[in-house]
């Protein structure tokens, strides 16, 4: 053995761009250092292989950005380099000054907003008195999707900021579509053997643990082998409508059968539905486009591609500029290109694509043009409304169907209407666990847990309740639902009710909007609770909020912050650190859509 602990390693682990690493030689390493780990493990006074930090962040709502970070962390050791992975939100600005390589995968979620586990990281980073980060080599993989207005936008700020900060970019940021997965792999391979390069930052003893896996200190995740690109086949075991006949809308409980999938999930994971186009909708398009089931798209039958392949339904942007360009319309021209997103929105509220052509007949599309228009079919996220202490064998699910008519047609939201509409021979959905760590029980059993859900977003509250109550937790817990009118929208009551019986529910506040002349909402109860509810945070309460993401998640914050202001005599600033902590100490959680 060599003096030096780089002597263990391949030369050319530390010159890849002598020789850049293809899959098989990757392969090759992780047997290497396997086998490396056993030989020093069999050998006491081996000399420790040492590996130069780098540091790992993400931003995450719903996982993405976490999983990409996991490849990293796998991959890091074959660059000779140890990933410290963390979210962003755990990562104090003052000890960014300290790291000279670091690695960002962030998303972007409501509009242009920076995930909840970013939120922190970006309030310090972008403060005028954060201090230069000249030491700091840096690159930004940004999740996003190409349908929102404010493409990659968390990506984009954390990436400018660095710059200004005068960290020194190793490559350029990568921005994903929905399909993040090869590029995100792409950017690995070029930033791992490129970071390595740079930096002096002390290497850290040992070999990695297990052969190439990570050290985020967390429990090694294992992957399922059933996800966006490979869904399990799943049974829709029972289907059941929870709001009354008398309802504005239908909300509906599903449970999806596990069978043999070996399929596991925790209390707080969403699950992804992979819908399939409506065959109506599918027929009439091919109609409209006056071609046939079987014109050839790139190998495979129209009829096949719009039913499994495309998002149909949701005009894109390629496609309404298209149409424009073809319509011969002028309102429709000045429309698109004055960019005014809000009229746009107006306009195209009601409208899907297929309402469109038919609005337009002078705009002629072969197949070929209108399908190249269309986005790839994407997976549905559902938030999962069991525990699988109580349900072992099947994943609870409770969505509200879009469903509107316009145009002289029913319109149906393509995955909640796919689930709905199975009796047409559909009796199975292919389907996968989207682990959600960030969002779970205390794991302090004996800690007050306060949930607000209004609608929807009751489900994974259920799950909560479930699995506190089959675990015979003892802390209190408190749900704040609520929702148009309690004769028709009362969801899951019985079962409410039954666990506010069996003091498993502590507290039950239900705020229904329209049983009276003025709104009364889930806030609405907060502020009338507020001595209570801060009394409970005090304690060390977790506070949880779960639904509609633009208007209801946004006023419960800030009523939180009101009640925290009036029942503690802070003054906003200082209700909103208060806050802040909160959120630091992941008691503030948040799954919102
Ligand atoms: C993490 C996460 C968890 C979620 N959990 C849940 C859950 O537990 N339950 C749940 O129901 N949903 C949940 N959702 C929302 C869910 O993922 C889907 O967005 C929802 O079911 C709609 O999908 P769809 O395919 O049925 O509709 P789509 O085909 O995607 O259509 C939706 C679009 O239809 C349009 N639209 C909707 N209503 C109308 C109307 N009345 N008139 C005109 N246009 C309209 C809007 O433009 C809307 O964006 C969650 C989302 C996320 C991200
Ligand atoms: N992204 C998507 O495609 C998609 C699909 C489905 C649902 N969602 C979102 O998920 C949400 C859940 O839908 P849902 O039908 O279950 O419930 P919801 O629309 O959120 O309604 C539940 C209750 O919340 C009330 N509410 C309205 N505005 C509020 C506010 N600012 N603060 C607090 N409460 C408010 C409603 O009252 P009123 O109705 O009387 O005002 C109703 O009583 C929807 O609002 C929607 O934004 C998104
Ligand atoms: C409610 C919601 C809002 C979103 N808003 C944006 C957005 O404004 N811009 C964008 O580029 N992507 C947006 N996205 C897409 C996500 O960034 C994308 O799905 C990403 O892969 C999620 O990664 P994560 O699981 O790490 O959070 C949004 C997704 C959801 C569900």
């Amino acid at each position: 053995m060599g003096d030096q602990p780089f002597d263990l390693i391949p030369k050319q682990l530390f010159f890849p761009e002598e020789a850049p690493f293809s899959k098989e030689q990757k392969s090759w390493l992780s047997g290497y250092f396997a086998g490396l780990q056993s030989k020093l493990a069999d050998n006491d006074s081996a000399q420790k292989v040492q590996l130069k930090p780098v540091h790992v962040f993400y931003g995450t709502q719903t996982g993405n950005s976490e999983s990409v970070c996991q490849d990293i962390e796998s991959s890091a050791a074959s660059f000779g380099l140890q990933a410290n992975m963390r979210a962003l939100d755990e990562v104090e600005a003052a000890d960014l000054l300290e790291m000279e390589r670091v690695l960002i995968v962030c998303s972007t979620y409501g509009e242009g907003e920076m995930p909840d586990n970013a939120e922190l990281f970006w309030e310090a980073v972008r403060a005028p008195d954060m201090p230069r980060l000249e030491n700091t080599h840096f690159s930004v993989l940004a999740l996003g999707d190409t349908s929102y207005d404010e493409f990659c936008e968390a990506g984009k700020l954390i990436d400018l900021r660095l710059e200004q900060l005068g960290a020194k970019r190793i490559a350029p940021r990568v921005d994903c579509d929905v399909d993040y997965e090869d590029p995100a792999a792409q950017w690995i391979e070029t930033v791992l053997p490129e970071i390595s390069k740079f930096g002096s930052e002390a290497p850290t003893a040992g070999v990695p643990e297990a052969g190439l896996q990570g050290k985020s200190g967390k429990a090694a995740t294992t992957r399922s082998k059933w996800n966006r690109k490979t869904p399990y086949s799943s049974v829709v075991q029972a289907n059941r409508r929870l709001s009354g006949a008398g309802s504005a809308k239908e909300i509906v409980h599903y449970e999806m059968a596990l069978g043999d999938s070996g399929i596991t999930y925790e209390a707080g994971d969403a699950l992804g539905v992979m819908p399939i186009n409506n065959p109506d909708l599918v027929t009439q398009m091919i109609r409209e486009l006056n071609a046939s089931d079987d014109t050839d798209i790139d190998g495979r039958s129209l009829a096949e591609t719009l039913t499994h392949g495309l998002e149909i339904s949701t005009p894109t942007k390629d496609f309404l500029r298209a149409l424009s360009e073809r319509a011969g319309d002028d309102e429709l021209e000045r429309l698109v290109s004055n960019g005014d997103r809000e009229q746009q929105d107006d306009f195209l509220w009601s409208k899907d694509t297929l309402d469109l052509l038919r609005l337009y007949p002078a705009a002629k599309f072969s197949a070929q043009e209108f399908t190249a228009l269309m986005k790839p079919l994407q997976h549905r996220a559902y938030s999962i409304s069991s525990s699988p202490k109580a349900a072992p064998d099947a994943i609870h699910l409770t969505i509200a169907t879009v469903m509107y008519h316009s145009h002289d047609r029913d319109h149906r939201g393509v995955c909640s209407g796919f689930l709905r509409d199975r009796d047409q021979g559909l009796d199975s959905a292919g389907i996968f666990v989207q682990p959600n760590k960030n969002y779970r029980l205390p794991e302090d059993s004996d800690a007050p847990v306060i949930m607000v859900g209004p609608g929807t977003g009751i489900a994974p509250f259920r799950a909560f309740l479930q699995d506190r109550a089959a675990s015979g937790a003892k802390g209190k817990n408190w749900l704040f639902f609520g929702d148009q009118h309690k004769e028709h929208d009362y969801i899951y009551e019985e079962e409410l009710v039954g666990w506010q019986k069996d003091g498993v529910l502590t507290k039950l506040d239900t705020a229904f909007s329209r049983d009276q002349a003025e709104k009364i909402y889930v806030q609405t109860r907060m502020a009338e609770n507020s001595k209570e509810l801060y009394a409970w945070l005090e304690e060390g309460g977790y506070f949880y909020v779960c639904g509609d993401a633009t208007r209801m998640a946004k006023d419960v914050d800030q009523a939180l912050i009101n009640l925290i202001a009036k029942e503690s005599g802070k003054d906003e600033e200082n209700a909103i650190a208060y806050v802040n902590k909160l959120k630091k100490e992941k008691r503030y959680l948040r799954d919102v859509y």
